[in-house]
């Protein structure tokens, strides 16, 4: 099937239209079977917006049958690019204009907080980018001052006006050595990408390790882009003049891969994790071999087997390597059925214990106290209607609603759309009696 891109399109209202308004959820299955993970969310949207950089046309594979992905095609084709989202392979052809758009409107940027990954390209290509500011978000306040400083040292104008951050560098970017105050995603993405058409060299100290940088660095080096110390705290990207179109599979997504994970320990199941990757889930997968699961690899993944109650185990999330914050949801959650108490610590998101709220509503004992979140172990959880929050929370609500005892219907359960395809039908497919209502 291809698909026009357009707000109207048949295949954006079918989505809308689809998109699961309530999950209902029969406690008690133990989940056991094989699943297979596609690529991740948060790879997919950076290297849809990263295509940008280079005129011509670039594919990508290996993405996620998710809602953003046609957000992010719709942004592209609003910027002049062509979009060509099939579905039926997953992957995405982009045309790229030689002279591009530079605005993001609110409309957008609202639906997707990615979208704020096309600031960078922006600026590297017109040398003037306007991206509606995000505003609030449900896991917690999340700045762009990290984002605004590096572009400001690289000799950006940068200013907020209606809304707006406009960024303008009619000069040109220039190379620049950036400190950034905390290992952000976003912000060393936006400075990666908009350092690649810089004059010069930038260095990017304390920079993020995540997988998903490493795979947005490996795109824009098979684009042409001199980019040197990836997955490491120091990044150097050298400048080139121009960068060329190019073909590249997103990465398998790790916290879809580590809710499965959860899920096998906390249903007392045996998941096999297709195309995951446990390399990039050590500390995960550590913290659930503490809790008595028993993890092994296997040819193209991993396997999460277990088959006693678990164990409570103490987390802090921090950036990676360390416990990543969007698995949070469901470590609180495993705690909450385990034998014995445990300490959550949430450092990277503040307003990511909204739904402890949620999981009390099922019997949970927790109790919060700034970013510490203590909680003592009970048998069994107590179904109950509960809404999700955002994606993360409401797949965290999707395991603990296994847990617990009768049905619990989720609502606002169209958050768990974005970032996990077609999770009903793979949980019914190891055993689970779930159905959208
Ligand atoms: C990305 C992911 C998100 C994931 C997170 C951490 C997307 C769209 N989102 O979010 O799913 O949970 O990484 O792995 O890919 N901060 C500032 N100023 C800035 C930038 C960040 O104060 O300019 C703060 C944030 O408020 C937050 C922390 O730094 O407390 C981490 O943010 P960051 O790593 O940038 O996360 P995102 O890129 O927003």
């Amino acid at each position: 099937m291809r698909v026009k891109l357009t707000m109207t399109s048949p295949y954006l209202k079918q989505l809308q239209w689809g998109i699961m308004e309530r999950l209902r959820v029969v406690g008690g299955a133990k989940l056991v079977g094989t699943v297979r993970v596609s690529g991740a969310k948060n790879s997919a949207l950076k290297l849809m917006a990263a295509t940008l950089l280079a005129p011509g046309q670039s594919k990508i594979t290996n993405l996620p049958a998710i809602a953003d992905v046609e957000y992010m095609a719709e942004l592209l084709t609003r910027l002049g690019c062509q979009v060509d989202v099939k579905r039926d392979s997953n992957e995405v052809l982009i045309d790229v204009p030689q002279k591009l758009g530079h605005r993001a409107d609110y409309d957008m940027v609202r639906k997707m907080r990615a979208s704020i990954n096309v600031l960078g390209p922006l600026i590297a290509r017109e040398l003037v980018a306007e991206v509606a500011l995000p505003g609030g978000d449900a896991i917690g306040s999340r700045g762009l001052d990290f984002h605004i400083n590096g572009l400001t040292e690289m000799g950006a104008e940068v200013s907020s006006e209606h809304g707006f951050i406009i960024a303008k560098a009619p000069a040109g970017l220039k190379g620049a050595k950036i400190t950034l105050e905390f290992p952000s995603v976003g912000a060393t993405e936006n400075i990666m990408t908009a350092a690649t058409l810089a004059t010069g060299t930038t260095v990017i100290d304390n920079a993020a390790r995540e997988p998903d940088v490493v795979d947005l660095g490996e795109f824009l080096i098979s684009m042409g882009a001199k980019i040197s110390g990836l997955g490491s705290h120091t990044i150097t990207i050298e400048g080139v003049s121009k960068l060329t179109p190019t073909t590249h599979a997103t990465l398998a997504d790790r916290i879809v891969s580590g809710t499965w994970a959860f899920a096998a320990a906390m249903t007392q199941g045996d998941i096999t994790i297709e195309n995951g990757r446990p390399d990039h889930l050590e500390l995960p997968l550590d913290k659930l071999v503490e809790a008595g699961a028993v993890v092994t690899t296997t040819k193209n993944g991993f396997r999460v087997k277990m088959d006693k109650r678990p164990i409570a185990v103490d987390v802090a999330t921090l950036p990676y390597p360390g416990f990543p914050t969007d698995l949070q949801p469901m470590v609180i959650t495993l705690n909450a059925i385990a034998e014995g108490t445990s300490i959550v610590t949430e450092n990277v998101f503040e307003g990511r214990f909204m739904f402890v709220n949620e999981l009390l509503r099922l019997g949970a004992k927790i109790q919060v106290d700034g970013h510490h979140a203590a909680i003592t172990g009970i048998k069994q959880l107590s179904a109950a209607p509960v809404a999700a929050t955002d994606i993360r929370a409401g797949a965290g609500l999707v395991l603990a609603a296994l847990v617990s005892d009768g049905v619990t219907i989720i609502e606002d359960a169209f958050h768990i759309d974005r970032g996990y395809p077609d999770f009903p039908a793979q949980l019914q497919s190891l055993g689970a009696d779930v159905s959208r209502t």
